[in-house]
């Protein structure tokens, strides 16, 4: 019978703060709970198990890192075809190498790391009869099945700072601002970080957004003599009548656009309308960068030890998730089944409208 349990660890898809957190309270949670571990950390995601790239992980490797960005393990982002396979370049499967790394190394579980294509991967794997078990982690806060996800919380308070900072030139010129957050097609990131920050007007891909509103909007303020409006605009946000389109004709329009960015079409719309001066600030990957917040230190410790729990009682097909407070977990099917999107009756909007918060619709 097998003495040693063997645990390889996968951090994949776009970096976030606190996978270096959470490697570590999955690495040191291991060593202290079980007496015969040996720890494998693949080298950029799925591109280390699909390579067999790999370092053999001592308990001195999980010291020092609570506080690093990034992930020390490196990431990628792998080509998927929804619902189906991680292929390479031609379209043929990366399964069966990624399975036989598994089986070389004789590993019992692979711990992975990942937003909402990573958990999707890790149901495949799952299926290929590989134990797996995951931790969601994305600053857009957008996986199923959780209240929250580390790397969110880091996010939101560096956009809150950008907001915040901008609030101070915005105010001196008498500007129109369009701060473009990160989150792809939800909202999380901008809600949040615009309620954090004051923003006058949020605009998420949840509602979609109509210009006159924040015509009016501006010309409201103005009379009250605040020259200056603060947007706060996720990059996935849609201007009224724009969900309409396909995927087809949405490509399309986009290829045909001159501006790179919504947040670039929308300052130029409102500075021919009101004749103001408009200004855009996208913050990028910045809000991905830089040490975790203590909060996101603190839930990635949790995620973590929980991933060792899991493990220890042979619950594997899981993603560790964080439902009213507590930790728990749920199937990785259920997580990879579907986005978590902003409802547009969330607690959290109504407060910004009720504050007078414009969300443009
Ligand atoms: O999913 C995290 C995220 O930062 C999104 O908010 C953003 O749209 C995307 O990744 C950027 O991806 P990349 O790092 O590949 O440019």
């Amino acid at each position: 019978m097998k003495d040693i349990t063997r645990v390889g660890i996968v951090t994949s898809g776009g970096d976030c703060q606190g996978l270096n957190a959470a490697i570590r309270a999955v690495g040191k949670a291991l060593y202290e709970r079980i007496e015969n571990v040996e720890i494998y950390g693949m080298y950029d995601g799925y591109r280390g198990l699909i390579d067999c790239d790999y370092t053999f992980m001592q308990p001195s490797d999980f010291s020092g890192i609570i506080n690093k960005g990034g992930t020390i393990l490196g990431t990628s982002r792998q080509r998927f075809v929804p619902g189906k396979d991680i292929v390479d370049e031609e379209g043929n499967s990366l399964l069966p190498a990624m399975k036989s790394t598994y089986n070389r190394l004789d590993l019992d579980c692979l711990v992975i790391m990942g937003g909402n294509g990573t958990q999707k991967s890790a149901k495949l794997l799952s299926d290929q009869g590989m134990n797996v078990v995951t931790l969601p982690k994305t600053i857009d806060n957008d996986i199923f099945g959780t209240d929250t996800t580390f790397g969110f919380q880091s996010a939101v308070d560096i956009a809150t700072n950008v907001i915040d900072y901008i609030h101070t030139t915005a105010t001196s010129h008498g500007r129109i601002f369009v701060v473009e957050c990160m989150g792809r097609d939800a909202g999380w990131l901008t809600l949040y970080s615009g309620i954090g920050s004051g923003a006058d007007s949020i605009l998420i891909p949840e509602i979609p957004y109509q210009i006159d509103r924040l015509v009016e909007l501006i010309a409201a303020r103005k009379k009250k003599h605040k020259g200056f409006t603060i947007i706060a605009c996720a990059e996935g946000a849609v201007e009224k009548g724009e969900k309409l389109l396909t995927e087809d004709e949405a490509r399309k329009k986009k290829e045909a656009e001159k501006y790179s960015t919504v947040g670039y079409r929308l300052a130029a719309d409102l500075e021919r309308i009101t004749g103001q001066d408009a200004r855009v600030v996208v913050p990028g990957h910045y809000q991905r960068g830089g040490p975790p917040c203590p909060y996101d230190r603190v839930l990635a410790t949790q995620f973590g030890a929980a991933a060792a729990d899991l493990i220890i009682n042979k619950q594997y097909g899981h993603m560790v998730a964080m439902q009213n407070g507590k930790i728990t977990s749920i199937p990785i099917e259920e997580a990879a089944s579907k986005t978590k999107f902003l409802s547009p009756d969330f607690d959290m909007i109504k407060v910004a409208r009720d504050i007078g918060i414009c969300f443009g619709d």
